[in-house]
């Protein structure tokens, strides 16, 4: 059965944040009665970085280190920063200040945005799915399907260059670390490049504007959750409010500048058998600044049947822990559905 249509007749964030004397938010924006709910600690251990140089050095000892690193860091925090990307600043600066330009067009230039179905290639919106939520996030989003086919709003006029030229770049860096991540997981490095087709692979760009918050400390700008990806690549202006779960803890994660923030998400831990756990995540507001981020989501191919990695499975003793989903359906579910932790995995998740 199709999913039901997106309604758009929820007012986007933006707009309610600039309404004159918006003392506090609306009741159906309040996620916690407990205000100490979103404070994180901040982190005892360095969030780990992850030099993509010399991921591609032709060092084989500084590769095999990074490659260590890189395994590491997927086990221990699902999570990592990036330097050395080759992605130049300026473009992620100017990525940054286009989305902005896109969130400020006048309110009634941006419905033609607004999808029809859960699946449209352009989607405008605010909150996750509104058709489903009782309670909002303080968030409105923009979210265009980049790979294999490549989508974008005619406006801004700089948009549609710009974004071509960082999805490119940027799946770049996935397919690096990919290859990175085959050979921590003891694969031939070009092993999931085959068996996920990522020559093919799903490329799907959120924007996310998240504007000043008067009760920063009972909403929320994202529910905590994992992503359906592979990996995610994220950068966001100079404002916080990520956090990510590590040891039982809400952890504030600030990126180094002009890094790029990469977390493992569902399609990787059922790759790894449960090796690379897809990371819990949320996104906190604040009432000083609006913030902007870009999480480049990074998939396999839609048409591609996800399993857990076969050479990872017939060792004695092995069991796969997931079982098989097509990407396309798996995105499907996830985007029709609330956002809700790791819900969308633990339906393919075998308990035993
Ligand atoms: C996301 O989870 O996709 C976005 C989180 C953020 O805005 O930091
Ligand atoms: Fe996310």
């Amino acid at each position: 059965t199709a999913p039901p249509s997106p309604p758009s007749n929820i007012t986007c964030v933006k707009k309610l944040s600039e309404s004159p004397n918006l003392n506090s938010i609306p009741s159906n924006y309040a996620y916690f009665t407990n205000p100490t709910e979103t404070i994180a600690s901040d982190s005892d251990d360095l969030i780990p970085t992850i030099d993509l140089s010399l991921l591609t050095s032709d060092n084989p000892d500084q590769r095999s280190k990074a490659i260590q690193d890189l395994d590491k860091a997927c086990q221990e925090w699902g999570f990592f920063m990036v330097v050395n990307h080759g992605i130049p600043e300026t473009l992620m600066k100017n990525m940054l200040e286009v989305t902005n330009e896109f969130f400020n067009l006048p309110e009634e230039e941006k419905p033609e945005f607004q999808p029809k179905k859960v699946l449209d290639p352009i989607r405008y919106g605010t909150s996750f799915n509104t058709a489903k939520e009782k309670i909002f996030c303080w968030r409105d989003f923009l979210k265009l399907f980049v790979h294999p086919q490549f989508h974008c709003p005619h406006k801004p006029d700089s948009f549609r260059d710009l974004l071509l030229e960082y999805c490119e770049r940027s799946r770049e860096v996935v397919r690096k670390l990919l290859k990175g991540i085959s050979e921590s997981l003891g694969l031939e490095e070009s092993e999931m490049d085959k068996a996920l087709d990522l020559g093919s692979s799903f490329q799907l760009f959120v924007a996310n504007f998240y504007p000043r918050c008067p009760n920063p400390d009972v909403a929320l700008g994202m529910p905590p959750h994992s992503d359906h990806t592979l990996l995610t690549l994220l950068i966001e202006n100079e404002v916080g409010g990520l956090q990510i779960q590590h040891k039982g803890r809400w952890v504030n994660v600030n990126a180094l500048p002009n890094s790029i923030l990469v977390n493992s998400g569902d399609q990787l831990e059922i790759f790894s058998n449960g090796k690379y756990k897809s990371v819990l995540h949320r996104a906190v507001v604040n009432n000083k600044k609006t913030r902007i981020s870009i999480a480049m989501a990074n998939g396999p191919s839609l048409d591609t049947v996800v399993s857990p990695a076969s050479q990872l499975v017939q060792t004695k003793g092995c069991v796969a822990s997931y079982v098989p989903m097509k990407y396309k359906d798996y995105l499907l579910s996830q985007q029709s559905n609330q956002l809700n932790g790791k819900s969308m995995l633990e339906q393919v998740q075998i308990h035993d």
